[in-house]
């Protein structure tokens, strides 16, 4: 269906956008062969939405061993290294192996996830985070430009926008990924925490206390006192991790044909960059489509 992004076609499946050789398979393969555990732990996400932040995150915060932050793996190591992508790891990776407990991202839609992991009494626990359209859509933009073979000229942003709105976007349609999870977690929010990208960085702080707690992990008297919230937050912020050596310099591999730049995974990190590249018309427009895709919801994006 969809050259716009990539060279690849996106097909529609169960009603979401997935690259056949890639997402599909993934889709089969989680669904027939992966096995969760009570103990595991996924952050779900629709692509450029702040995965990388919230892997940082999440990876930190499950992580705080010491107070010392001057020796972290965060300092050496890429998060999408700490924490690796389900989809790409259930094909190359016997993550029966792994040791408990299991940190693992997945950018599957709530509906295409086995209901091993879904269900109440599978265990496992669920943070999904979303970020507003607007951000969402100029983030991918860019992002897919710096991933295009240098045969292909760039993708505009008037195509990006149109293929946005149709809902032909990789794990797409966004609102739909994002109602997914958010009728989910309404449901049963002692598996599965709902976090905005916007609110996490209007209350560092708060969020990750607010993750701590929610994967059972909240912070001890003493370690609020020593600054432990407040390192962490300091050490995942987007200006730390982008000035990192590793997240300048190393790639990464996400299958045989996407390899990506650490460091496009850093670009601005703020809230409502969209407005410097949308028109007025096409805000208009995706705060439309916002509006009617989430009225039933009671789900509102502030920026
Ligand atoms: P922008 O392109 O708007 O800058 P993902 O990790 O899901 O691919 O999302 C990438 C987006 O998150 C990019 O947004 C990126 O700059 C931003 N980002 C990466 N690390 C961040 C951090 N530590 N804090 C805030 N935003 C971050």
């Amino acid at each position: 269906r969809d050259k716009g992004w990539m060279t690849e076609h996106l097909v529609l499946y169960q009603g979401f956008w997935l690259t056949p050789d890639s997402a599909l398979k993934a889709v089969i393969s989680i669904q027939n062969r992966f096995y969760p555990r009570p103990s595991d732990i996924f952050l779900a996400s629709s692509p450029k939405t702040g995965t990388t932040w919230l892997k940082a995150l999440i990876f930190a915060t499950l992580n705080r061993t010491c107070y010392d932050f001057s020796t972290h793996p965060l300092l050496v190591h890429n998060p999408h290294d700490c924490v690796p992508l389900l989809d790409t790891f259930i094909h190359q990776n016997d993550l029966e192996s792994w040791p408990s407990p299991r940190f693992l991202s997945t950018h599957m839609p709530y509906t295409l996830l086995p209901c091993s992991m879904t269900c109440a009494s599978s265990g496992c626990k669920l943070v999904y985070v979303c970020r507003n359209p607007k951000d969402v859509l100029v983030s991918k933009w860019k992002f897919m430009n710096k991933l295009r073979p240098k045969h292909l000229p760039p993708l505009s942003l008037d195509e990006a926008f149109k293929l946005f709105c149709e809902g032909v976007s990789h794990y797409g349609p966004y609102w739909d990924h994002v109602l997914g999870y958010w009728k989910a977690s309404l449901e049963n929010p002692e598996k599965i925490l709902f976090l905005k990208y916007e609110d996490l960085k209007r209350e560092p702080l708060e969020g990750v206390k607010r993750l701590a707690e929610f994967l059972g992990k909240p912070f001890l008297v003493e370690e609020e006192k020593a600054g432990m919230v407040q390192g962490i937050v300091r050490l995942c912020s987007f200006e730390n991790l982008r000035n990192l050596e590793v997240n300048k310099r190393d790639v990464i591999r996400f299958s045989k044909d996407i390899v990506v730049e650490n460091r496009n995974f850093f670009r601005k990190g703020n809230v409502g960059d969209s407005e410097n590249y949308l028109t007025a018309e096409m805000m208009q427009l995706l705060d439309e489509i916002t509006k009617k895709k989430f009225f039933s919801s009671r789900l509102i994006f502030g920026a």
